[in-house]
């Protein structure tokens, strides 16, 4: 079924992205932002080099901003670029030296990348001895996974991301060879909201699940209804208390170098 919404803008996914984490648990187990100070209580007295690769100026300034209330970074330096994956890959041919690092992590980011296999090719490739990379997207028992492959003509065709989940990223690690672990990660969110008319919340809530902006005021009522009912089936969501709960398990996968 096709829709004439339109995608979201960077400033229209950052909103979606937070009413997103206010409901979810997602960053329950992320220790997105918070990693440096983890590895500074591991390893004291180290030095840690940071480089930070995002290409949303508003994702680049919030992460600033943590950056300057957080106490006790001294030993922590930041190298900020704000740049797509691509385009840092890209900066990196063009020097005659790769620099190498400990630990690289792509959190809940494949998904917008414009070729998967070689970014994950591209930055395992920047792993220095024993380094490990982490990737942490949905999993294969989640919600979004049934959502993209059982009900993916539920959806409208303006989400220009990859549907993908840890099984792909999984096949990829297999066709390359390399080494990897796969933990597990329960996570849940809250769509209730996304089936009460009207309500902003899951107004913005739905526009993240289908990456397009204001998908129930511009979607054709049958595409509406398809997902609403898709979101409601037991591979999608379970009931608790009343509320409707997605699926929103994650998988933690850590690659070898
Ligand atoms: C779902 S958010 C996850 C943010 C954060 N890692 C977290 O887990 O909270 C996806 C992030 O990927 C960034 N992104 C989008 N396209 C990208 C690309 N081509 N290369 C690198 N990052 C990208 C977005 O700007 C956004 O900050």
């Amino acid at each position: 079924m096709a829709s004439t919404s339109a995608s979201l803008t960077s400033e229209e996914y950052v909103e979606a992205f937070k009413v997103f984490l206010e409901h979810s648990t997602e960053h329950q187990y992320v220790p997105t932002n918070g990693e440096e100070q983890i590895l500074q209580a591991e390893h004291p007295g180290v030095f840690v080099n940071t480089e930070i690769i995002e290409p949303n100026p508003q994702h680049v300034a919030a992460y600033k901003e943590l950056v300057n209330q957080a106490p006790d970074l001294q030993r922590v330096s930041f190298v900020w670029h704000q740049l797509t994956s691509s385009q840092y890959e890209q900066q990196v041919m063009e020097k005659s030296t790769q620099k190498k690092f400990d630990f690289i992590h792509m959190i809940q980011m494949l998904y917008r990348v414009e070729d998967i296999p070689n970014t994950i090719k591209f930055f395992h490739s920047c792993l220095d001895h024993h380094g490990k990379l982490l990737i942490i997207i949905l999993s294969e028992s989640s919600g979004w996974a049934t959502l993209w492959k059982k009900y993916r003509h539920c959806l409208p065709l303006t989400d220009s991301g990859h549907y993908v989940t840890s099984s792909d990223i999984e096949d990829i690690l297999k066709r390359f060879g390399v080494e990897y672990q796969v933990y597990e990660f329960p996570s849940d969110w809250d769509i209730t909201e996304c089936f009460i008319e009207g309500d902003p919340v899951g107004g913005h809530m739905i526009d993240f699940l289908t990456g397009t902006k204001n998908f129930l005021g511009t979607a054709p009522m049958d595409l509406k209804k398809c997902l609403q009912e898709a979101l409601c089936q037991p591979e999608c969501s379970s009931r608790k208390d009343g509320r409707i709960i997605l699926n929103n398990n994650l998988s933690m996968i850590v690659v070898e170098s």
